[in-house]
């Protein structure tokens, strides 16, 4: 099996063919969704959620994603791996953006990095574009942008669908070789999807993306509570995982775990 690269991407895209993405964070994860057949896996700055417990993405930092970012490139041999900047990694500008990403290419072995917003980084991209750095923008609903937008809200509605297309017409003219859309609706996000040479990747943004995206434990049922509503969980791991658990725990407790089978 062959390696994904960018120009797959692209390919894809010109033969119609959808493909999916999931954010990874570790090495045993990885491995499992390279056997699957995952194209491309992103680390997320949302492991500062699901790896680190933290209420947003916003606190995480290049430290504290280096050396998931490491352990998914060992973890996926087939995959591309790209790595998400984290917040306050990228924004003062095109050196800032360039020096977070260069760490990221020396201590990784990550093939791309993936930013948010679209106008407002468009130097920062165009940067990275020059220097061999892939980017994959992220447009619509940023959460490293929470605060300013108010809340986890759908974005792209009335007004707001002119910002939504100049943003994604500004990236992929920056040189992103893709754009992540977040909770946009689907007609605009289908619009955008048929206007751009460059793969739209969607989550909660409708059927019409050339690309899908989740947070491996939404997807498979391991995060815990209400998740969102462009969520479907195609697994019930969480679950698995704590009955899992209480068995060992309990066969322990009433001494049937180790049998002799498991012992020298
Ligand atoms: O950090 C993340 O998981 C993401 C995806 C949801 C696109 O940015
Ligand atoms: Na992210």
């Amino acid at each position: 099996r062959r390696a994904t690269r960018i120009q797959h991407l692209a390919q894809m895209k010109a033969e119609g063919r959808k493909w999916a993405m999931l954010t990874c964070y570790d090495y045993s994860t990885a491995a499992r969704f390279d056997e699957a057949g995952i194209p491309v896996l992103l680390v997320g700055d949302s492991g500062a959620n699901t790896v680190y417990g933290y209420d947003t993405t916003i606190p995480i930092t290049l430290d504290e994603m280096i050396p998931l970012i490491r352990a998914v490139v060992r973890g996926a041999p087939h995959a591309l791996v790209v790595a998400d900047l984290p917040f306050g990694s990228y924004e003062a500008g095109p050196q800032q953006a360039l020096e977070s990403s260069v760490r990221y290419f020396k201590e990784t072995g990550a093939h791309a990095v993936k930013l948010e917003g679209g106008e407002r980084v468009a130097d920062q991209i165009a940067a990275l574009s020059a220097a061999g750095i892939p980017v994959m923008a992220h447009i619509g609903f940023t959460p490293q942008s929470v605060n300013g937008l108010g809340g986890y809200r759908v974005q792209g509605r009335g007004d707001g669908a002119d910002q939504l297309i100049a943003d994604a017409i500004a990236v992929q003219e920056a040189g992103a070789f893709a754009v992540v859309m977040e909770m946009v609706p689907a007609e605009l996000a289908a619009q955008i999807t048929r206007k751009l040479t460059i793969p739209t990747v969607g989550i909660g943004a409708g059927n019409e993306t050339d690309a899908q995206v989740l947070v491996w434990q939404d997807m498979a049922g391991l995060t815990s509570g209400k998740t969102a509503k462009f969520v479907k969980r195609f697994a019930a791991i969480g679950d698995e995982l704590r009955d899992a658990a209480a068995t060992y725990a309990d066969e322990v407790a009433r001494g049937t775990f180790p049998g002799p089978e498991h012992g020298y």
